[in-house]
């Protein structure tokens, strides 16, 4: 019994000196200008759901979804997040491609997570990606508004769809993959 278990710390050891050697010899790649290998982006997106899963508290939204509080929330959308996510011109940002892992286009192709989990995304931020933890940079309140936006890109009710048409020249992309024409394939 002591040799097994000692066979299990000599073998933990002998991987965890071989992952410092890649890193000190400069092995480990730090471009971002590289696609991630599907099983890469499976074994991510899994530990980031279970990671959001067990963290994100289950609270609802406190602000309520009225035309001015969404509207609110498109402006915070197009100053701080639209660089990457996408603008409201319903066009992929011109960074999608330049981040590690490549970033989600939120306009194109919107979210259909509970309010909950887009909050705990953009409050906390996600790590070892290019998300920020707004958390640090944004009020609560907004926070709230640019989740109810997003939680409702394509239901969003008419007199805040004809602010987005004054203002972007485009309204919401359509609902349904199928019957959307700018749809964004990757
Ligand atoms: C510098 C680029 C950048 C900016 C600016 C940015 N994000 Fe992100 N965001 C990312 C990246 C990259 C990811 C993907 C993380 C991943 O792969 O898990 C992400 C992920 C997200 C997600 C999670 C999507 C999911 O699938 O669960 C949400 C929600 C989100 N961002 C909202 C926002 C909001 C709201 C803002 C503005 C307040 C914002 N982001 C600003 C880069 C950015």
């Amino acid at each position: 019994m002591r040799g097994f278990i000692l066979g299990i710390i000599t073998t933990l050891a002998v991987i965890a000196l071989a992952g410092l050697a890649v890193a000190t010899f400069g092995l480990m790649p730090t471009n971002a200008d590289a696609v991630p290998p599907s099983i890469e982006t499976r074994i991510a997106s899994s530990a980031l759901d279970a990671s959001m899963e067990r963290h994100a508290p289950r609270v609802n939204n406190p602000i309520p979804p009225t035309d001015d509080n969404l509207i609110d929330g498109m402006k915070v959308y197009t100053m701080n997040c639209s660089v990457c996510h996408g603008t409201l011109d319903n066009k992929p940002s011109a960074l999608e491609k330049s981040l590690y892992p490549p970033v989600p286009q939120l306009i194109l192709d919107p979210l259909d997570d509970p309010e909950w989990h887009i909050y705990y995304a953009v409050r906390t931020g996600v790590r070892y990606t290019g998300m920020p933890a707004w958390g640090k940079a944004l009020s609560d309140q907004d926070i709230w508004k640019v989740t109810a936006f997003l939680s409702r890109i394509q239901k969003l009710p008419p007199k805040v769809q004809d602010y987005w048409k004054n203002a972007y020249g485009v309204g919401p992309p359509a609902a349904g993959p199928d019957q959307n024409p700018g749809q964004h394939k990757d």
